[in-house]
């Protein structure tokens, strides 16, 4: 026990500060789905590493297997070819039990357990272990909904009665409940107004940075890359077409990255923001 705990403090440590360690590592894959004349392929010698202590975000058309990559990295699905190994791993082999300690995940469409209020959904990983006291679980849930800037008071409601910044908050809460060091986030900020969305920006970068965490993550918006990424994987092509810091990546030729960086919403997403310039205009 104490032994794991020491362990579990020096990745700690380490993921603090990119080291240049891979924790993620997809290597060659290949993903296909359907069977006979319906079989398409969305991955084809895909490799992709992930360094301790990063946040890297993987952008891409819609289709283009970012979910499914996800899926890959938490063992939930298989690559038909090549192999993606957490910590030296194969993720598929991992065991199921003790997975939220390993990697907490923010799903796209990341919805709360409704029938729960907050401290049940957040709690719902250690409630599984059943082996600890309720009021210990209370307080470890409790902790953690004060890290995501929620009070005490919201642990007794309901999903239905929260807004959408606090129903992320919530599922970020839920989703390191177990402290892991690896955190995956699928369009974390889809669906929040602009504030909402720097709100949750600052509180993913504070979490990252308290925690010392590794993150992967999708996102279509670029305000959130820029505010969040340690680099940018592009895929297109079913395949990671170019990796590296975001402004390396935007000189990267390519019709995909150009359109997504350089169309309308890339350049508005560079440009100081409206207030800003308003202000100086009136000199
Ligand atoms: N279990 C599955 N069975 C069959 N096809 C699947 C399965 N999962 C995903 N796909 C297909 O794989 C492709 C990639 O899906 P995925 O959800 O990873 O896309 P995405 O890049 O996340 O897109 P978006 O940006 O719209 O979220 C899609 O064509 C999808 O329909
Ligand atoms: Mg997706």
């Amino acid at each position: 026990m104490e032994q794991t705990s020491l362990a579990s403090d020096a990745d700690r440590v380490a993921a603090a500060e990119p080291t240049g360690q891979v924790l993620v590592d997809i290597d060659h894959i290949s993903t296909t789905f359907g069977q006979g004349d319906s079989e398409f392929s969305v991955h084809e010698d895909l490799s992709l590493q992930v360094r301790r202590g990063e946040i890297m975000t993987i952008v891409g058309g819609s289709g283009t297997g970012k979910t499914v990559l996800l899926r890959h990295i938490l063992g939930l699905t298989k690559p038909s070819k090549g192999v993606v190994r957490i910590d030296g791993v194969p993720a598929n082999e991992l065991p199921t039990e003790g997975a939220s300690a390993r990697m907490g995940m923010l799903f796209q469409h990341g919805a709360l357990f409704s029938a729960f209020n907050v401290l049940d959904n957040v709690a719902f990983a250690l409630h599984e272990q059943d082996s600890l006291p309720d009021d210990v679980v209370r307080d470890a849930a409790i902790v953690k909904l004060q890290m995501v800037g929620l009070k005490p008071e919201h642990a007794y409601r309901m999903p239905s009665d929260l807004s959408g910044g606090m129903i992320k908050r919530v599922a970020l809460a839920r989703a390191l409940i177990m402290d892991p060091p690896l955190l995956l986030l699928d369009e974390p900020t889809a669906g929040l107004d602009p504030r909402g969305s720097d709100e949750f920006c600052e509180l993913l970068l504070e979490v990252h940075q308290e925690l010392g965490l590794t993150v992967v993550m999708v996102t279509h918006d670029l305000d959130t890359l820029y505010a969040l990424s340690t680099r940018v994987a592009v895929l297109a092509e079913k395949k990671v077409i170019v990796v590296g810091p975001p402004k390396e990546v935007i000189q990267f030729k390519h019709p995909f990255i150009e359109q997504f960086f350089l169309g309308e919403r890339g350049l508005r997403a560079l440009e100081p923001a409206p207030v800003a310039k308003d202000l100086a205009s009136m000199g």
